[in-house]
């Protein structure tokens, strides 16, 4: 797969003006220059396949719009190689931009004075957007994002979730090979964010679109992506696919079992030494309800053959640690980091 965008040891420091507490302080900080170093991105390597769906999560601060500024050109790398569709973004800033989507969720970029169906016009003729491309992405924006009654309101007026919806779609009106989305479902309501997830995706599969998002809503990336890349402190810390990252940090499922009558210390005594051999263990077993844990991915069937044996059952749940627990618990333990 030939790459969309290589990242080589990419770090980013910043200097921050320290400054002393109070009044004073700030009045001297004007004066005195003592700076501190911030290293907001640190090595950072990985590469992206043409038309690959990427998500980019991490805490905050932990670098990921830093990293979007270098890959989009607004800033200069301190150190390491970058490369998008063949270009150094802070180089070749404006070779890149007409093959290249932005949106910066926590700063919308349209903030015209003219109306929304202006502001599209005008970029259909500053990105020279061939007709039938710009027809088909205002069209589906229309449709999908319900820009209809927008169209007339100049940008300034919209709200930030209308306006949101507008950058979405001006961002990707000339059908760019790369789009970089950092945040675009914030501040959106459930409803919205969903249509935003369902352009995005349509968009990406009409042209093979690759995509970079930055959230921390954690749909947004199993919705659209197929690849999810963890940043913590600036580091790498996982690459790979949703379902490797399921499988590295919450290998734990669970078989959870009601029963018709409560059961028996014997009972469970019975059950737990059956599923044992089968790469089970029991975990919980009061009252009504029976818990079985296993981590082998296939060893569902023959654990349920089991309980539903020995036990008598009324009904019976499989259940897997969802992708937010997993993300809160990496983000709260150092443990789950090393
Ligand atoms: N212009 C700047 N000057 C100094 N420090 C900065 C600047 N921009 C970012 N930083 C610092 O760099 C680090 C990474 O910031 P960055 O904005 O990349 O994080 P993020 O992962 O996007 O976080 P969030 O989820 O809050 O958006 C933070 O410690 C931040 O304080
Ligand atoms: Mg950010």
């Amino acid at each position: 797969m030939e790459n969309a965008l290589t990242v080589e040891n990419l770090s980013k420091s910043y200097q921050r003006r320290l400054r002393q507490p109070g009044l004073l302080g700030a009045v001297k900080g004007l004066f005195a220059s003592r700076f501190e170093e911030v290293q907001a991105v640190k090595g950072l390597s990985f590469s992206i396949g043409r038309g690959e769906k990427v998500g980019l999560i991490g805490e905050n601060g932990a670098g990921k719009s830093t990293t979007l500024k270098m890959l989009t050109g607004i800033i200069v790398p301190t150190g390491g190689k970058l490369e998008v569709l063949g270009h150094i973004p802070w180089k070749e800033r404006r070779q890149l931009a007409l093959n290249i989507g932005v949106v910066f969720g926590q700063r919308p970029q349209l903030l015209w004075d003219i109306p929304v169906e202006e502001t599209f016009k005008l970029l259909k003729t500053m990105y020279r957007i061939p007709e039938d491309v710009y027809q088909a992405v205002y069209g589906e924006a229309l449709h999908r994002l319900g820009l209809e009654p927008l169209l007339n309101t100049p940008v300034r007026h919209l709200s930030l979730g209308q306006r949101m919806r507008c950058d979405l779609a001006a961002s990707l009106l000339h059908a760019p090979a790369v789009v970089f989305l950092d945040e675009p479902t914030i501040g959106l309501d459930l409803s919205v964010k969903e249509q935003v997830r369902g352009f995005i995706t349509d968009i990406q599969a009409k042209f093979g679109i690759t995509l970079l998002i930055t959230t921390h809503d954690l749909k947004d990336i199993t919705e659209t992506c197929d690849r999810l890349l963890l940043l913590d402190k600036g580091k790498l810390l996982f690459d790979g696919s949703i379902r490797a990252f399921e499988q590295k940090y919450a290998s734990d499922r669970r078989i959870v079992a009601e029963t018709h009558k409560p059961v028996e210390a014997s009972a469970a005594q019975a059950l737990s030494q059956a599923v044992g051999k089968s790469g089970g263990k029991v975990i919980e077993a009061e009252g009504h309800r029976v818990v079985v844990e296993y981590h082998e991915e296939g060893a569902a069937p023959a654990l349920i053959h089991l309980i539903l044996q020995q036990l008598q059952v009324v009904d019976i749940n499989l259940e897997k640690t969802d992708i937010e627990t997993i993300v809160t618990r990496i983000y709260r333990s150092d443990t789950a980091k090393a």
